[in-house]
C-alpha cells in the first residue's frame, strides 16, 4: 500500500516498524494512517498530530508476550487490560518522537490520543476522532479483511460481516467515517460473493 508520506512521517514509520512485527501490525498501521489520511481530506484535523498518532499507536504490542496478548486484544479483550498496549505505545511513540526532534507540544497531544486510543470511549477532540475512527476503519480494509478472523474468535466471513455491519452504526465519531465504512463493507461483500459465486 502507498501512502503520501512527509519525509519527517516516513522517519518515524521507519522507526516504528520494528514495533509492528506481531498480529499483523504493520499492515493494520498501514491501514489506519491510510484512512487517516482520507478522512483529513473530508474533516478538518491536524497532519501533525494525527499521522504520528496512527503510526505509532499500536507500537506497543510486540513487547506483550503472545499468551498475554491473545487474551487482552481486541475485539473481545478485557477492558482493563487493553490499556497495557495502550501505555507502552504511548512509551514507546513518546521515545520515537523525541528521537526526531518533534515539537513537544505535538508529542503531548499524540501521547494523550495513544494512551487511549482503545479503552477511552469518548474522543478528546477531532484529531482524536480521525485517529480512534481510522483505526476502526481498518477492520474494513480488503487485506485486514483477510486476518481478521484469526484475531478474534475464529469467526467465518459470514458473522465478520455481521459484525462489520453492527460496526458501521456504532463505531464511529464521525458521519465521514460511517460513509466510508459503508462503502468498504459494500466492497467486501461483493468481493466475497464473486469469490464464492458457483462456477456456471
Ligand atoms: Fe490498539
Ligand atoms: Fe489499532
Amino acid at each position: 500500500m502507498f501512502l503520501q508520506l512527509t519525509e519527517k512521517e516516513r522517519t518515524i514509520f521507519e522507526l516504528a516498524c520494528p514495533h509492528l512485527q506481531v498480529m499483523s501490525n504493520e499492515l493494520h498501521t498501514k491501514e489506519a494512517v491510510h484512512f487517516c489520511l482520507q478522512l483529513l481530506q473530508a474533516v478538518d484535523g491536524d497532519r501533525h498530530i494525527v499521522i504520528p498518532a496512527a503510526i505509532l499507536h499500536d507500537t506497543g504490542w510486540a513487547k506483550i508476550p503472545e499468551k498475554v496478548s491473545k487474551k487482552i486484544r481486541v475485539p473481545d479483550g478485557e477492558p482493563e487490560a487493553i490499556k497495557v498496549h495502550e501505555e507502552i505505545s504511548a512509551l514507546i511513540a513518546e521515545l520515537i518522537l523525541r528521537d526526531v526532534n518533534y515539537k513537544s507540544a505535538y508529542i503531548d497531544e499524540i501521547v494523550s490520543i495513544i494512551i487511549g486510543h482503545d479503552s477511552r470511549k469518548k474522543a478528546l477532540s477531532l484529531n482524536d476522532k480521525i485517529v480512534k475512527d481510522a483505526d476502526k476503519l481498518s477492520r474494513f480494509s480488503k487485506d485486514f479483511s483477510k486476518i481478521w478472523p484469526k484475531w478474534g474468535d475464529g469467526s467465518v466471513a459470514e458473522n465478520l460481516y455481521a459484525e462489520l455491519a453492527n460496526g458501521v452504526e456504532n463505531w464511529f465519531f464521525l458521519s465521514e467515517s460511517k460513509k466510508i465504512a459503508r462503502i468498504e463493507l459494500d466492497h467486501r461483500i461483493k468481493e466475497h460473493h464473486a469469490q464464492n459465486a458457483p462456477i456456471a
